[in-house]
């Protein structure tokens, strides 16, 4: 019978699978970490062959760990890693070089030369987005410019653009299928959110060939069937969303006005902003939160570069404790006055700062300062970046939140959503299922079989596991965020 959806969710770290029977509920999942590649200061690559090949095993892996087949599939959803750039041949599928990661900041020069012929505007009043290496026009302009004979030819229509979504559609098709979805399309530069169209004047500016973009479709829809020697029978790709969108899906923000903040490698911020496009006085992003039947939400955003990562850092570079679930203790362990600020600038800083050649630095140290409380400094870095994120939301908005709905791996430590919750002086809801990403992409697909009619069915799943209420008086909690604004200053560059 089939009644489960597979949804695919090709992160940054890692490549995820993960089986949903019709209560939303998780059947069984599988999770790899994909390889990265650093080949100079502040380029990020991946290869993507490990892309396409961890998609596959960890697809065989989770139905394997379900005890199910190809057959129980009624559908498939995707949800990826946004913004990272492929350029494939499209007769023999082979990428032309590595993909260029969301992360990746060689094109740094590029948006600096851009911003100064006083492109800001166009990009802006088109795409709802800033200028900066963090979108794929830049990257895939680079790829066009720098790969020999990239360009002339994509003109002769023999490579193809996309991001991971797009190239993942394509490989399950078996080179059927070059479509992307609008959410993911909203993360180009390249796309008039407005008018749900790739544009002209950009595609102009970025010397971007039409011929190689991909079509754009809803959310939910037909984006193609599986090839069936693949894995032996044909399902249909039935939903398709950034990652960040898909947790905005996942975790019901469906009125205007609801916000959720996903901590993986980054952190985003999405506000849903219902029909209209805001524009953010505060240099957040304005993109589309999910379009369904041809009618797009829109939602404001505020990306921070590096959340987990700086976890990771910690674990990896500073070799400070083996396992992430570790950090609690050793934060629990700090003391609580330590006054050590650990700013994760490591590839720039994100919104609202959008400063690209800024640097990670550690401030406040003291003859008394040990791993505990560069763990926690660590930690509450994330909290801080995302008060940056609220107080540009807020006053977008003109109004307050009445709760952050939160999700991805870090969610799982409470020190952090106590600190969170204090630093926002707002009330943090953690909810029952933590896979929120992969959960969006299965609804969005179940939106397309038809389990669900309406949007407010799958806000009737939506459950929260825990709430943390604010507990830190006024004084404390501005003294505190103040000396974190005075850290971030001395990094800018
Ligand atoms: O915009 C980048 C974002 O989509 C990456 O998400 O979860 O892979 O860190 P994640």
């Amino acid at each position: 019978m089939t009644d489960h959806i597979l949804a695919i969710d090709q992160g940054t770290t890692s490549t995820r699978a993960v089986l949903f029977d019709r209560r939303a509920k998780v059947v069984a999942m599988a999770q790899e970490e994909l390889p990265q590649h650093f080949p100079h200061n502040g380029w990020v690559e991946h290869h993507p062959q490990d892309i396409w090949q961890s998609t596959v095993r960890t697809i065989t892996q989770a139905l394997r760990n379900a005890g199910k087949t190809i057959h129980s599939l009624a559908g498939i959803g995707i949800t990826n890693q946004r913004e990272t750039t492929m350029v494939w041949d499209a007769r023999t599928g082979e990428p032309i070089h590595r993909a260029i990661v969301w992360q990746d900041r060689r094109t740094s020069a590029a948006c600096k030369a851009l911003y100064e012929a006083g492109h800001e505007e166009l990009i802006r009043s088109r795409t709802g987005l800033l200028i900066d290496p963090y979108f794929s026009a830049t990257k895939l302009q680079w790829l066009l410019d720098h790969v020999e004979g990239a360009r002339e030819r994509a003109k002769r229509g023999e490579l193809l653009f996309g991001t991971i979504d797009s190239y993942l559609i394509w490989k399950l098709t078996g080179g059927k299928r070059h479509v992307t979805d609008a959410t993911n399309a909203s993360r180009t530069c390249l796309f008039d959110i407005h008018r749900q169209c790739w544009d002209d004047d950009l595609l102009e500016l970025f010397d971007v060939p039409r011929v190689m973009l991909p079509e754009v479709l809803d959310s939910s829809g037909e984006f193609g069937w599986l090839d069936p020697q693949l894995f032996g029978a044909s399902v249909k790709i039935a939903g398709v969303a950034g990652d960040q969108q898909a947790a905005l899906v996942g975790q019901a923000c469906f009125s205007p006005g609801m916000v959720k903040s996903t901590y993986g490698t980054g952190c985003f911020m999405i506000m849903n902003t219902g029909e209209r496009a805001e524009r953010s006085a505060n240099r957040l992003l304005t993109t589309v939160g999910y379009r369904l039947n041809g009618v797009p939400t829109y939602a404001m955003e505020g990306s921070i570069f590096v959340a987990g990562a700086a976890v990771q850092w910690m674990r990896d570079g500073l070799k400070l404790f083996s396992d992430a679930s570790e950090t609690e203790r050793l934060a629990r362990a700090s003391d609580a006055e330590h006054g050590v600020y650990l700013v994760p600038a490591f590839t720039g800083l994100g919104a609202p700062y959008w400063d690209p050649l800024a640097r990670g630095a550690i401030f406040g140290l003291t003859r008394s300062t040990g791993i505990s409380e560069i763990v926690a400094a660590g930690l509450q870095s994330v909290c801080y970046q995302t008060r940056d994120l609220q107080a540009c939301m807020d006053d977008d908005a003109a109004s307050r939140a009445q709760a952050l709905r939160v999700d991805g791996g870090m969610v799982c430590n409470d020190w952090v959503m106590q600190f969170l919750a204090d630093i926002l002086d707002l009330r943090v809801d953690r909810p029952e299922v933590l896979e929120t990403t992969a959960l969006g992409a299965a609804y969005l697909a179940a939106l397309e079989l038809g389990w669900f009619s309406s949007l407010d069915e799958i806000s009737a799943l939506w459950r929260r596991e825990r709430c943390f209420t604010p507990n830190m008086d006024a004084a404390h909690r501005e003294q505190l965020y103040a000396g974190w604004r005075d850290a971030v200053r001395r990094v800018m560059s």
